[in-house]
């Protein structure tokens, strides 16, 4: 069983009882998870935790979710790498990648919906649904499958082809709109209310977002029980950055970890960057905006989360950061040709972000930092086919010398 006491206003605090609901009544601010802590400090502890799987539901606690109706996919204990070349180029000296590309659908998506689709099998739905920027259609498709219930996904219509073939290979219903993620979004509102449908990220949304919080708790479990001085992380809504802090915050209240005085950054695209712009300007009302960035996974103009998101900057005392254009795919190679790994244009927005901070000295060389990659490279190859050059030859050793020749010559030009 979990330990959830009820479904709470973030604004005005009205309590209401655990149901597929997102919205106040009074106020109409979202609604959270409210949880017994008492209760959860009375069976926590790290000893507990290390006997759990080796997958984010080793944190079932913190969770709202009963346990046993939660599908077993194998999210999460994703690698937790201390990046020395990528530091090195940096300045930075305990820089780490929190890799969560490689989840079973390669995003870290794949948390927020394992959390979901658990309530939605609680609740009795028959149909998962969602409104996605790309990875979420892949993760809630896969879900689907495996819960064996009718998956209906939305997304823009001109998403990258390995996002919405990565997400039509489980046989979801795929929907795609003629129109951008923030009308997507509005649509799936409307058939939220009219359709007994479980969209993970409308009326399921109190529940998915808790998912992420096991990314703050997986770092500090694997950086030995500690809270990182600096999170990188990159923002659409904003729901995974105010989750991060959320779960580092609930760790130290449970005496899990001793302190957490964690800056935490939001990375944002150029094309779309409501939250950062917001930060910049000195305000937490965040303007929507039209976007127009290769980074489509973070293409949301009007972010749910945006001023929770500001909220969570002030009151970690981070920042926000916009990554110029054409530096995302800059980004993406800069972490492929120092670590080994591939990353999509969310990732290429993180180190973009990463880097500026390292070079303004908001981030220090000593500080325990961690760069949150949450998307896979392989889903988004358009972005990088124009530096990507093979040389060319016939079968023929001298054909071979030449070509390699005028491919290096071609290089040092
Ligand atoms: C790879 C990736 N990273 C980060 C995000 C940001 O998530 P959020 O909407 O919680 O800010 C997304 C959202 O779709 C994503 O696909
Ligand atoms: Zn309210």
């Amino acid at each position: 069983m979990s330990h959830v006491k009820c479904l709470r206003c973030r604004e005005c605090g009205t309590e209401y009882p655990v149901e597929p609901i997102y919205v106040c009544d009074f106020c109409f601010g979202p609604l959270e998870v409210a949880y017994d802590y008492d209760s959860i400090a009375r069976v926590i502890s790290h000893e507990s935790i290390a006997k759990g799987p080796l997958t984010m539901w080793r944190y079932h606690d913190l969770l709202p979710v009963d346990v046993e109706m939660a599908l077993d996919m194998g999210t999460g204990f994703t690698p937790l790498i201390h990046a020395k070349n990528l530091g090195g180029k940096l300045g930075l000296n305990k820089l780490y990648i929190k890799n969560d590309s490689v989840n079973p659908t390669f995003s870290f998506k794949d948390r927020v919906v394992a959390t979901a689709s658990a309530k939605a099998l609680e609740f009795e739905f028959d149909t998962l649904a969602c409104a996605s920027t790309g990875n979420l259609a892949g993760s809630v498709s896969a879900h689907g499958a495996k819960a064996g219930m009718d998956t209906m996904v939305f997304f823009p219509a001109d998403l990258e082809r390995g996002k919405i073939l990565g997400a039509g290979i489980y046989g979801a219903t795929l929907v795609a709109v003629e129109g951008n993620y923030d009308q997507v979004n509005r649509l799936c509102s409307e058939l939220a209310d009219n359709h007994r449908w479980a969209f993970v990220n409308i009326n399921m949304r109190p529940f998915y977002s808790e998912g992420s919080k096991t990314l703050a708790y997986e770092v500090a479990e694997q950086l030995g029980w500690r809270a990182p001085d600096v999170c990188v992380v990159p923002g659409a809504s904003g729901s995974l950055f105010t989750k991060i802090w959320k779960g580092l915050k609930e760790l130290t209240d449970l005496g899990l970890i001793e302190k957490n005085d964690t800056r935490m950054h939001m990375a944002q695209a150029e094309g779309c960057s409501p939250i950062a712009r917001a930060y910049e300007e000195g305000t937490p009302h965040v303007r929507p905006v039209t976007p127009n960035t290769i980074a489509k996974s973070l293409a949301i103009g009007n972010p749910a989360d945006g001023f929770y998101s500001i909220q969570t900057i002030q009151d970690s005392h981070g920042s926000a950061v916009i990554a110029p254009e054409d530096e995302i795919v800059e980004g993406i190679q800069l972490l492929a040709e120092t670590e080994g790994i591939f990353t999509e244009t969310a990732g290429g927005v993180v180190i973009s972000g990463l880097r500026k901070l390292a070079l303004s000295g908001a981030i220090k060389p000593d500080d325990v930092t961690v760069a949150y990659i949450t998307g896979n490279g392989l889903k988004t190859q358009e972005a990088i086919e124009g530096v990507i050059n093979p040389v060319f030859t016939s079968p023929s050793y001298n054909d071979f010398m030449e070509s390699m020749a005028a491919h290096t010559n071609g290089k040092s030009q």
